[in-house]
């Protein structure tokens, strides 16, 4: 089965609309000709600009996070339908930053991929255990849960439209990366829960990326496992070079 291969770069709340379109014009001509989807998640008010920058380049745009409402008295809140006018092609949900520092439950991210989808916005699916929860043999547990209820009535056509990311909330942001034998563990258990939930077919055709602490040196041997088809990557994002050098590891897949 051949999947579509992703690297997908995760921002955070850096870089200003200035600063992005400075990144996108460093990053255009090393990663051309790759023969990979290239994805930016950057800040809500980078996406307009980084668009219009990206048209006519092989690089996406799309946001870190949207309300699960089409519109509403949320103070602060963006909706879907506003971050896709403003060019936004997929959106990050279920991050775990999202879930601890934001109390984002399982049943919150259900709501939100049940929007982006309405939206039609592509929606990348973060799921991940702690290190608590991994010490506890619970990492399985954990992470079938998160998938089942986030993707719960979801219709094989529109799962067919989603990527996954694993990501261990212990690998992110703390230069720990997972090895890779546990990460393609992890994985080929996702796949596994993927296929329960929407059989065979749509199951093994949807993307699964690794995220944790990725970087140049990490991501060959990453890739390199069956079951991971692309990387989420936040801190080595941040520089163009850095990561077009990751992007170069993906492309032989
Ligand atoms: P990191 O972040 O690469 O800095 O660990 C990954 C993420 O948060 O998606």
């Amino acid at each position: 089965m051949v999947r579509e291969v992703y690297i997908v770069g995760n921002w955070k709340m850096y870089k200003t609309a200035r600063e992005a379109t400075d990144y996108i014009e460093k990053l255009v001509p090393k990663v051309e000709g790759f023969k990979l989807n290239i994805y930016l998640a950057v800040p809500f008010t980078s996406i307009a600009q980084a668009t219009s920058f990206a048209k006519q380049t092989q690089i996406v745009i799309g946001a870190q996070n949207m309300n699960d409402a089409r519109d509403g008295a949320f103070t602060g809140e963006i909706a879907g339908l506003m971050l896709k006018e403003a060019g936004a092609s997929f959106v990050l949900l279920g991050h775990s930053e999202r879930r601890r520092l934001f109390h984002e439950t399982n049943e919150i991210v259900h709501k939100k991929v049940v929007r982006a989808l309405q939206d039609d916005i592509q929606p990348i699916l973060c799921v991940g255990e702690t290190l608590l929860e991994r010490d506890e043999g619970k990492a399985e547990e954990v992470l079938k849960e998160q998938i089942m209820h986030a993707l719960e009535g979801i219709s094989k056509e529109d799962a067919s439209r989603l990527i996954l990311a694993y990501e261990p909330v212990w690998a992110i942001g703390t230069g720990k990366t997972a090895t890779p034998k546990m990460a393609e563990e992890a994985h080929s258990f996702c796949r596994d829960v993927l296929i329960e939930l929407f059989g065979k077919k749509v199951g093994q055709s949807i993307s699964i990326l690794y995220g944790g602490s990725v970087n140049a040196d990490t991501a060959l041997q990453i890739m390199a496992q069956k079951n991971i088809d692309g990387v989420l990557v936040g801190g080595a994002s941040l520089d163009p070079d850095t990561f077009a050098a990751i992007a170069a590891h993906c492309i032989h897949k």
